[in-house]
């Protein structure tokens, strides 16, 4: 069974482990504590999924900005991560349905990703670009994704994303 809960602070070395395990690299690890130590942190939006009370993936979800006409705030989804040993039995895929969920409770409207663009697309997301919203640096349009989860929310909006300074490294 799993179990899809935020993250407590017992979590956080085993949540950099997930992520050193995923990504093969030190990068998404010191990007989630980063996040963490920032002041736009918000703990409920960093999930973790357990199997046996063990930490085998985990996904975070925190703000940034449009600037539009007005500046528009909205949510980037990083990193997402899944132990290698656990990947391809809907471990990611749940973290992101519940991830959504949760950020839409929370009363967030719109949901940025940089990722695969065969993989986002089937949780409803769709190139940013078609929107007129574009990022601050050279990314394929297919792979820089956007959802709004309120109809609506991106009526009027169009601009360059403006990302917080924890994301330098990555
Ligand atoms: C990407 C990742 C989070 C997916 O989690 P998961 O639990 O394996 O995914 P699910 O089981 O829900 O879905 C499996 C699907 O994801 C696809 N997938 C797996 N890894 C992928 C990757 N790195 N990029 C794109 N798609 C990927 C599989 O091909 C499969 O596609 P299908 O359903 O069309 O056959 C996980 O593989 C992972 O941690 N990868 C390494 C880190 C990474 O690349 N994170 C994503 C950053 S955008």
């Amino acid at each position: 069974m799993i179990i899809i809960r935020s993250e407590i602070f017992e979590d956080y070395d085993e949540i950099s482990a997930v992520n050193r395990n995923a990504f093969e690299r030190e990068n998404e690890s010191r990007l989630v504590e980063n996040i963490r130590s920032s002041k736009e942190f918000i703990p409920e939006l960093s999930l973790v999924a357990l199997i046996d009370s063990k930490i085998v993936g985990h996904i975070l979800f925190s703000p940034i900005i449009i600037k539009s006409k007005k500046t528009v705030p909205a949510l980037i989804l990083a990193p997402l991560a899944v132990r290698k040993e656990y990947q391809n039995q809907g471990i990611g895929s749940m973290l992101v349905r519940e991830g959504l969920k949760e950020c839409k409770r929370l009363n967030h409207s719109i949901i940025i990703v940089v990722g695969h663009p065969n993989y986002y697309p089937r949780f409803g997301f769709k190139p940013a670009s078609l929107f007129g919203i574009n990022p601050p640096f050279e990314v394929p349009n297919e792979a820089f994704l956007i959802i709004e989860l309120e109809p609506g929310a991106l009526e009027g909006v169009s601009g360059i994303v403006e990302f917080p300074s924890a994301f330098d490294d990555v």
